[in-house]
This record gives C-alpha cells, structure tokens and sequence, in this order.
C-alpha cells in the first residue's frame, strides 16, 4: 500500500506523516516498510520534514497494481505471485485440484519448466515476459473446451493492441505471430469427464521486453519480442492487467452470445489464409493452401490433390514463399 501511495505521488513528494495517517500505522512502520521497498530495488527519495519520491522501481510485475484495476471482473482478482516456479500451468492445475475458484490466476516471474504445446518447451526462465494461467470452471461439455484458446488468442492480441498500438497476428490455433516469428502462444489444459469439465487452465505466454541477443539463437529465428517489434520496453504490470481485462470481456462474449463472435473477431487477425502451410497432424503430413476456420474452429487446408481436409489438431506451419 505504500509503494502504491508513493505512485500516486510521484510527481511530489509524500511525507512519513502522511502515509502513517492515510494508512493507519506509526511512522516507525512506515520507515521500516520504506526500507524494505529500498532493499527490493525501489530508488527512493527521502529529505527530513520533505517526504519520499518514488524514482524508480525494479522491473517487476506488481500483483496489487493489477487486483486494483480489475473493477467488476472475476478473472485475476484472486491473484497467486510466484518470484519463480515450474510452470504456472502445473501450479494452476494444483490449485484447482484442491478447489481453487473460477478466475483464479497465477503469475511467475520466471518458469524453470516452462511447457509449449504438444510437448514442448517454452523458455521462460527469465523475468522478461508474461507467464501466467488462469483457472476456469465453464458450465458446458468439454468438447467446446478447445474454442477457449480462441477466445484467449482473441484477448491477447486485442489486449496488446490496446497497450501498445502493435498490431499482430494470429496464427492457427492460438499462435500470436508478428512477421513470420512468434510472440505469445496458449497452452490449454483441462480436468474433464465424458461430460462435465472440472476445470480448463489457459496458459498464456508472452515475449515482452526479452531483448533479440538474449535469445538462444535456434530461437531468435522463430521468436521475437514486444521491445523488439516496439524498439522500447514496456510495462509488464500493464500489460497484464490489460490481458486479464480482454480475457474477461471475452470469456463474458463467449458465455452469453457462443462461439460467432469469437471467431469473427479471431478472423479480423487471422494470417493463416491463404498461405501456404505444412500441417502435420498426429497421423498425417501434407502440404496445402490455408482457407480459413470453418465454425468450429477447424483450420480448413486446400491439399495438392484439390481435397479439402478440415485440421482439428496438430501443428501447421506457414511456407514463406521465396
Ligand atoms: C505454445 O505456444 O506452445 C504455448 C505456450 C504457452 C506458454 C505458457 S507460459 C505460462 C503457462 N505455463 C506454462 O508452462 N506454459 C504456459
């Protein structure tokens, strides 16, 4: 609550006295929380009789600055902030299987396993992006479950959008693509009977201030980031706050109005269309023309020998056309 205090009062300072009244503590608890904001990386201005500036904070995501912004949501105003884990999804699933509620989201700092699609893995060891699941319990039949990562590619994109101006694409399924190379992606896992879900947990990746030498690079071919495509960085906590906002707006869509809307606005971004991609399912390796996603979310390829084959699954990779 001081940190925020002293946010709110960057442009002048704050006195002790003041934030010991505004918040109900001694002046001795003030001094002492001061010092702890000090020793975490927060350059603090403090002159006796004057009060504190805030002049800088380490670059971190800020889990109270999101809570506060989220209004009327439901989605991330139970919040779990990790300095690191394993992969959020695994700690997500943990929390749901002991009844953590719907809306529920966790965000690390950094991941040591982090998890991709399809077995993957997704490096995130680093403080530099965003990786964070959030708990849903939907009333309706697992087999929608998979229109949920088209509702979540649909908040992100919109979400940095928003933020940042940078315009991106999607990529089926759920790939965030900026010129060819990768900026976030959606790992969804569900908890499910024959017909009931228990849980889905939506897990969101997102390069943000990652610079392009910081990446190994067998993956700087593949993957860029948010600083690189806005030559400048950008604010974590900010971003957050803004996917967690689209996530529910969306999900809101998605429950009153169905799946239309979803992938009318999924088609707005769609930079699949019309490319030549490789797609290889579980049991089958083709090359074809990218038509588009049927209502149901199928990615719909025009093969060599003129069939049309509706792709549920499976990884599809665009051809850049030399
Ligand atoms: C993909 O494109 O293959 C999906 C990547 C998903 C990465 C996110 S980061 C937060 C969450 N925790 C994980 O271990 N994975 C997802």
């Amino acid at each position: 609550m001081i940190l925020q205090l002293l946010r709110d009062n960057q442009t002048a300072p704050i006195s002790g006295e003041e934030i010991s009244q505004k918040l109900g503590v001694s002046r001795t608890a003030v001094w002492k929380h001061i010092k702890t904001l000090k020793n975490e990386g927060h350059v603090i201005a403090s002159k006796s009789k004057v009060g504190y500036c805030l002049l800088q904070s380490p670059d971190r995501i800020y889990p109270r600055e999101i809570t506060s912004q989220l209004d009327s949501g439901v989605l991330g105003k139970k919040l779990i902030y990790l300095p690191q884990t394993t992969s959020t999804n695994t700690i997500a699933k943990e929390a749901a299987d002991s009844g953590a509620y719907h809306g529920t989201a966790i965000i690390a700092e950094k991941q040591q396993q982090g998890r991709g699609r399809l077995g993957k893995q997704w490096l995130s060891d680093n403080t530099k992006g965003i990786w964070m699941s959030v708990i849903l319990r939907p009333d309706f039949p697992p087999f929608e479950a998979p229109k949920l990562t088209f509702m979540a590619a649909v908040a992100l994109i919109s979400a940095i959008k928003k933020t940042t101006g940078i315009e991106l694409g999607l990529k089926w399924p759920n790939d965030v693509y900026y010129d060819n190379k990768k900026v976030a992606g959606i790992l969804t896992e569900m908890k499910a009977e024959m017909d009931m879900i228990h849980y889905v947990v939506l897990g969101l990746g997102v390069n943000v201030n990652q610079q392009l030498t910081e990446m190994p690079e067998e993956i700087r071919e593949l993957a860029i980031s948010l600083r690189a495509i806005n030559k400048g960085e950008l604010c974590r906590t900010k971003l957050t706050t803004a996917i967690l906002k689209e996530l529910e707006h969306w999900y809101e869509i998605f429950v009153r109005d169905g799946f239309k809307p979803i992938l009318e606005e999924w088609r707005q971004w769609d930079v699949t269309k019309n490319q030549q991609v490789q797609v290889k399912e579980w049991d089958n390796d083709f090359l074809g023309t990218a038509q588009g996603v049927d209502n149901e979310g199928n990615l719909l390829v025009l093969d060599e020998q003129g069939v049309v084959h509706p792709v549920h699954s499976g990884e599809v990779s665009i051809k850049i056309k030399t």
